[in-house]
């Protein structure tokens, strides 16, 4: 195993260099992190299952224009989007991953004297952007299941609000507020205000298994509503950074504008186009990670934990030892400390495969019980 430690001991110690940063707290960095090959990765929410042969060819074949800028080669991509989510091109924004458009996003709406509405705890990026810009941050606690609170969220809405944010499924816990549950939020929305729900987990829910369009079912509300989606998770393009946004014609070619959306390299662009083709291919590994994912649930239950109700392709454990995380660590398996999405006393375990996940729950009884 190489040098690596447990998220606490990774954090620099805050303002060495006496520059003004706008947000007080100590950041957060990957630098110094070093995983050997021989450590198990249960603490990023990627997928345990490498790309398809297919896939690669596809890389191959694109890394000879890498030369050129990406200008214009979105098209393509867009359009087999557009043509899968049920929606026009137009409608649909590409970015290099979905966090850098989310974050563009909360810089353009924030501000100061703007409020920007999120749930807590949830995904870092949005009170790191927020408190960027100087946003006044809203954060609303989760529900007990580790879901969003979609009315508390809706009461939090004042006339300064700029920007809403819901996480579904949310992360770290990975509970599910149902899409149906968003329409108070809608009719609640304060004017100019947007509302942008982060899908990142989308199609380990249930509701996509049912056939289910999620969030996009509101595009044409008449409301400003804007949903993310990635390439990192379902169709397992992490390392590619390749994200999206849908949103109304008109409110996507706003934040086009405002925002100066664009920047995916060009392997990601064909590399996710791909993807898309291959869907049910990632289907069929998206249900045995779901099946992983129930097998783990009730693993940890049987060891004690009381995990949370999860619709992603990870589970939280509350309640867990704070140095669980670590010694895990130490004997070569990587879980997501709580302690670093603001979950203390708790660890989040993204579901590996088969075996990984047989490994990890030998080292929690080596060590736990
Ligand atoms: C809730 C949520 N949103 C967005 C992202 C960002 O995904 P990416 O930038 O890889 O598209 C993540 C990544 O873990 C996430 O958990």
């Amino acid at each position: 195993m190489g040098d690596s430690m447990p998220d606490e001991d990774t954090r620099e110690a805050q303002n060495r260099t006496g520059l003004l940063w706008a947000d007080p707290r100590t950041p957060f960095t990957w630098r110094g992190w070093s995983f050997g090959a021989d450590v198990l990765r249960f603490g990023g929410n990627e997928s345990p299952y490498p790309p398809p042969q297919e896939l690669v060819d596809a890389i191959a074949a694109a890394s000879d224009r890498m030369n050129r800028y990406p200008f214009g080669m979105e098209t393509s991509l867009v359009e087999a989007l557009g043509a899968r989510l049920g929606c026009s091109p137009e409608q649909v924004m590409i970015a290099p991953g979905s966090s850098a458009l989310l974050e563009a996003v909360i810089k353009g709406l924030g501000g100061p004297g703007r409020e920007v509405i999120y749930p807590d705890s949830s995904y870092p990026a949005y009170r790191g952007a927020a408190t960027a810009v100087m946003a006044q941050s809203r954060p609303v606690p989760l529900r007990p299941d580790g879901t969003c609170d979609i009315e508390g969220i809706a009461a939090a809405c004042t006339d300064r609000t700029s920007l809403v944010i819901v996480c579904n499924p949310n992360n770290p816990t990975g509970g599910m507020a149902p899409t149906k549950e968003l329409r108070p939020l809608i009719e609640a929305l304060p004017a100019g205000a947007l509302l942008m729900i982060d899908e990142a987990y989308w199609e380990f829910t249930e509701e996509y298994a049912q056939g289910g369009r999620g969030a996009l079912d509101y595009l044409e509300c008449g409301r400003p509503v804007l949903v993310t989606r990635t390439f990192s998770k379902f169709y397992g393009l992490a390392g590619l950074r390749v994200g999206y946004g849908v949103a109304s014609s008109e409110i996507a070619g706003e934040l086009h504008a405002r925002l100066r959306l664009g920047g995916s390299n060009i392997v990601g662009l064909v590399a996710a186009e791909a993807a898309l083709g291959l869907t049910d291919v990632f289907a069929e590994r998206a249900e045995r990670i779901k099946a992983e994912r129930e097998r783990l649930a009730q693993a940890f239950g049987d060891l004690g934990f009381e995990p949370l109700p999860t619709q992603a392709n990870f589970v939280f454990c509350p309640h867990t030892d704070d140095d669980l995380p670590a010694r895990l660590m130490a004997a070569g398996h990587w879980v997501r400390d709580g302690r670093s999405v603001q979950m203390p006393g708790g660890m989040r375990v993204t579901v590996g495969n088969p075996d990984e996940n047989d490994q990890l729950l030998a080292a929690i009884r080596a060590i736990a019980c």
